[in-house]
């Protein structure tokens, strides 16, 4: 689960491009979770299906691996206390891709069934964590799914509904209930608790989205005051696509030349909108309150 603390500094500096200097192993999964995704979000879109190949590449991108199907026969999911086994996935790669077939089909082909998305949504994570095709990554892998399929069936426009807070805060319950399903078939149970954590994620979402656009409203009035007119709209979105800023990225989206874009930042951090910060010989500019929008 990615319940990991990351080191925020190492994350938002990430997004400057410094992707391979990332030496913090939580910062480094949740940089890879985040490549994996979007590169599932571009390859989905090129022909508008979920395919079993999509998922592998998203496994092998959140892992840094070139593995493909699970191989090795005995593996058996445990329970992390007391190291039960409480399900055994089935086995041969021949078996494992059929059923990610037929999962594939489900996916795609709506006349199949005339579910609402949402609730087919919950038994197709079930049923690819069932499968398990992989050696590992299959919780991530399946996670990153959920929220693939909303994208596919235009339940939303980008993959910001972030699922997997409301499955880790209920992680006792998503495990008991994927256990549930397998040996009681208690499915109502299992699509209540999905349905639920989307409710609660697109609310908690909605939430934070207008607290950005509001801080992000209040933002521009001072810019305007800090840069009079060469303000720009352009450059109100930069400092709110890049937490972490410097002179370069500005540079970089032609918002101004290096000296002139380093006056900018300077002004900006002198009326409290961005808070200088020297790592190295770089000086960072941090877009404070963003942040902690970001991190609440
Ligand atoms: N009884 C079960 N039946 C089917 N799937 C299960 C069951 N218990 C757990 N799982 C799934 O297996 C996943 C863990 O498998 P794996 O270690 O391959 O994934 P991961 O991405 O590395 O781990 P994590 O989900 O903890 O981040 C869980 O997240 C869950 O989705
Ligand atoms: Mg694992």
């Amino acid at each position: 689960m990615e319940n990991i603390v990351t080191t925020q500094d190492e994350l938002y500096k990430a997004t400057l491009g410094f992707v391979d200097n990332i030496k913090n192993p939580a910062a480094k999964e949740v940089i890879q979770y985040r490549q994996a995704m979007y590169w599932g979000l571009t390859e989905m879109q090129k022909n508008g299906i979920i395919t079993t190949n999509l998922l592998v590449g998203i496994m092998q991108r959140l892992r840094s691996t070139t593995e493909n199907i699970r191989q090795n026969p005995g593996t058996k999911l445990a329970n992390p206390a007391n190291h039960a086994v409480v399900y055994t996935p089935p086995e041969g790669e021949g078996i494992i891709r059929e059923k990610l077939a037929a999962l594939e089909k489900f996916m795609n082909d709506d006349s199949y069934s005339a579910l609402d998305p949402l609730i087919k949504m919950a038994l197709i994570h079930y049923q690819f964590e069932a499968i398990h095709p992989f050696s590992d990554g299959n919780g991530r892998a399946g996670r990153i799914l959920n929220v693939l399929y909303l994208v596919n069936k235009n339940l939303i426009g980008l993959p910001i509904l972030y699922l997997s807070y409301y499955i880790i805060q209920n992680k006792a319950d998503y495990y008991r209930l994927l256990k549930e399903v397998t040996e009681k078939q208690k499915w109502n149970e299992w699509v209540t608790y999905i349905v639920k954590g989307v409710g609660e994620t697109a609310d908690m979402t909605l939430k934070k989205i207008s607290a950005i656009l509001l801080l992000k409203a209040s933002s521009e009035d001072l810019l305007k005051q800090a840069l009079k007119s060469s303000y720009s709209k352009e450059l109100v979105d930069l400092l709110f696509s890049f937490p972490y800023i410097k002179v370069k990225v500005l540079e970089e989206h032609n918002i101004a030349k290096r000296q002139t874009a380093s006056e900018y930042l300077k002004k900006i951090a002198g009326v409290g909108l961005l808070t200088p910060l020297k790592i190295g010989t770089e000086t960072y500019y941090i877009n404070h309150q963003l942040m902690s929008l970001l991190s609440k």
